[in-house]
């Protein structure tokens, strides 16, 4: 078998067991040999830049290159659907078809799914362009985003789809998965998502392909917009999607009566609860095409269908008392405290008041019976006050505390923000120990202590900072309750080994606020050493890849107090790496005279590193391919005019590898959690 072939064979296996895995959750191989069969063909591709294409099944990794996305009107607006919450409004809504109608009619009854929504354009069987619904005349052109998701063909399998046609449907984050990022985000520090639709929208607007590709989002595809589909209903039009490849919801139902309808309803209010995805309600639809077409549109949504939006469960309780806790970022979070009840499957006796306005919008006093609702967040919210049950007499209104719970420190709000802050960073104890928490976690330092050591260790005057952890000696240790000799000595083992930890990831221990691992990993890779950081300007900062205005202050505010450059020497003092590895490469002339085009990503190095690269040995970055261009470097994704261009004019192509050996720089080795160890 020829190259060519042998790729194509390889993009079309992929693809199959892809749909098998992702859309009909039945595999036939292994992941093992699913992942053999996706290396070799990343390999034939890299060797053979001339097969490139964009709808390969190794394009779903995404890439680093930044997009800013361009908006795109759509060819049909997306309409939203009229909502409604009682069944007396169903009623309604069927009885107005009927009328209009003045015939017999079908109603398929499908689950309303609770994420973001997107327009999937097909052309000749391929995946052109993914749009969101925006204003819902135009939206974000976020293809590179969505080709990352497994469910959604990249090439539909062969059958008689229109040449041109769009699907519509939601983009979805699994509740598994959303529960995992947020965990993550806690540990890191980032502000949580509410409920998987803000995840998966904001997931869809990342700028890096790359990490939307690892955030895992599904999809359901539910509707096609076009008349000049093979089929007379919706349902068949669901079928028909669903035989190219798409996911579509099994749980749907061709429905002829009221009590069908509500039998539906009624059977998924509760039964949604055990599904993978968040749903909010239901969605009723006319079958008939032509029916569709008759009963037409107002200015906002189509009048052959309609929302039903489940009630969020609720419960009436009396407020007991307000508590507040401290985070680690000196941030303050009211929590409503009542008599346990039941609530969507849980027991729930506190519940988030979130800041200071909300607390003032409730009008909340002691003693209310307020409502608290679950929706599609994890945390319960109080929603409301039942004034007519407050009592006349005696009713404390809550008023937010002026002074920190823990520590006595007065209060502070920033303009702007909603949170309230308890400004003494050095002396309140969940603050202090919130920060060493941080340090020694897996992401950072990683030594092996939880929460609990940390509590205890504070609480018996052995550490106040990160920095004393590095004093501790076993016979600190091995006295108190519960430890003995082995547990001390591994204690000690583990910190004495964090000495090792490179650059990067101390930064990223430090806690400066917004800088989370991967700004930390910048911010290493380009001042190289704390000194060089701590020296940095502010346009200096922002002049990194990825670094904001926000992040650039907040490292300048960080390194501007005294007692961070204090805790920063005594770490250094300890032997904690304050500045990157790095061998310094020899230059060479190996390039003296050749111009080198760089596209695309790479698998070793950025494209910055490579262009470094190129000029230490005499060789030329150039910016466009011409007849003066001696080589083509080409990654993943290159360019479709410049692989033309090349091509046309007989130009070299060279894949990283090839580039690599050319100039005698090894190749790098990969660490366990598939990161490449650079230098
Ligand atoms: S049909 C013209 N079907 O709910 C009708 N929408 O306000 C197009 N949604 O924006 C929409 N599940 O994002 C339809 N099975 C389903 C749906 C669904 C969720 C979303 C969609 C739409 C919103 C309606």
């Amino acid at each position: 078998m020829d190259i060519k072939s042998r790729i194509d064979y390889l993009r079309a296996e992929l693809e199959r067991h892809n749909y098998n895995y992702y859309v009909l959750s039945a595999p036939e191989i292994s992941d093992y040999d699913f992942d053999q069969m996706m290396k070799e063909l990343q390999r034939l591709e890299e060797e053979n830049p001339q097969y490139f294409d964009e709808n390969s099944p190794t394009q779903r990794v995404g890439n680093d290159i930044s997009e800013d996305f361009v908006q795109v009107y759509h060819k049909y607006p997306m309409l939203s659907l009229g909502n409604t919450y009682s069944e007396g409004e169903i009623t309604d809504f069927y009885n107005r078809v009927k009328r209009q109608l003045n015939t017999e009619f079908e109603i398929v009854c499908e689950l309303k799914f609770d994420g973001t929504s997107i327009s999937l354009t097909y052309e000749d069987g391929r995946l052109t362009q993914a749009v969101t619904r925006g204003d819902g005349e135009k939206g974000d052109d976020v293809t590179a985003n969505v080709k990352t998701i497994r469910s959604i063909p990249l090439v539909l399998k062969p059958d008689d789809y229109p040449s041109e046609f769009e699907i519509r449907g939601e983009i979805l984050m699994p509740w598994k998965v959303f529960e995992q990022l947020n965990k993550q985000r806690e540990e890191q520090e980032e502000p949580l998502f509410a409920n998987p639709r803000n995840a998966a929208s904001g997931t869809l607007k990342l700028q890096n392909s790359k990490e939307v590709a690892a955030r895992r989002l599904d999809s359901y595809l539910y509707y096609i917009p076009t008349a000049e589909i093979p089929v007379a209903t919706h349902w068949e039009a669901l079928d028909k999607a669903k035989s190219w490849g798409f996911k579509i919801s099994d749980s749907r139902k061709l429905c002829r009566t009221l009590d069908e309808i509500f039998d539906f309803i009624k059977y998924w209010d509760t039964e949604r609860k055990n599904l993978p995805v968040a749903t909010d309600g239901i969605v009723l639809k006319v079958n008939s095409l032509s029916q569709q077409r008759e009963l037409g549109y107002t200015a906002k949504s189509p009048r052959w269908a309609i929302a039903y939006k489940f009630q969020a469960e609720r419960v009436c309780t009396q407020l007991k008392s307000v508590s507040y806790q401290v985070g680690r970022t000196g941030a303050i979070t009211p929590v409503a405290n009542f008599d346990a009840v039941q609530l969507a499957g849980t027991q729930v006796k506190r519940a988030s008041l979130h800041n200071a306005d909300i607390i003032s919008q409730l009008d909340l006093h002691i003693g209310d019976m307020v409502y608290v609702e679950k929706g599609g967040e994890i945390i319960p919210k109080i929603v409301g006050v039942n004034k007519d049950e407050r009592s006349l007499f005696d009713t404390e209104k809550v008023e937010f505390i002026k002074t920190c719970p823990e520590c006595g420190a007065t209060l502070v709000r920033s303009e702007g923000e909603a949170a309230h802050y308890c400004p003494n960073e050095d002396g309140c104890p969940p603050q202090l120990k919130g920060k060493i928490v941080h340090f020694v976690s897996r992401k950072a330092m990683n030594i092996n202590m939880g929460e609990e050591t940390v509590d205890l260790l504070y609480d018996k005057g052995l550490i106040y900072s990160a920095a004393d952890l590095y004093q501790l000696k076993e016979d600190d240790l091995r006295v108190l309750d519960r430890w003995g000799e082995k547990s001390a000595k591994n204690l000690v083992k583990s910190i004495e080994a964090s000495k090792k930890t490179p650059f990067e990831k101390v930064l990223f221990a430090l806690g400066i606020r917004y800088v989370g691992e991967t700004v930390a990993k910048k911010l290493a890779r380009k001042f190289k050493s704390i000194d060089a950081l701590r020296k940095a300007t502010f346009d200096e900062l922002t002049g990194t890849d990825e670094i904001g205005e926000v992040i650039a202050q907040s490292v300048i505010d960080y390194f501007s107090k005294q007692k961070n450059v204090d805790l920063i020497e005594r770490l250094e003092a300890y032997g904690l790496q304050m500045c990157e590895k790095e061998e310094q490469q020899p230059g060479s002339d190996l390039l003296s005279g050749k111009t080198i085009v760089i596209s695309g990503t790479f698998d070793y190095y950025s494209r910055e590193e490579l262009k470094e690269m190129i000029e230490r040995n005499g060789g030329k970055n150039g910016s466009s391919v011409s007849s003066r261009t001696d080589f083509l470097l080409a990654g993943k994704n290159i360019g479709p005019s410049k692989l033309e261009k090349a091509k046309s004019l007989g130009i070299k192509f060279l894949n990283e590898t090839e580039f690599l050996e050319m100039i005698g720089v090894p190749l790098p080795d990969k660490t366990e959690n598939g990161e490449y160890v650079l230098f």
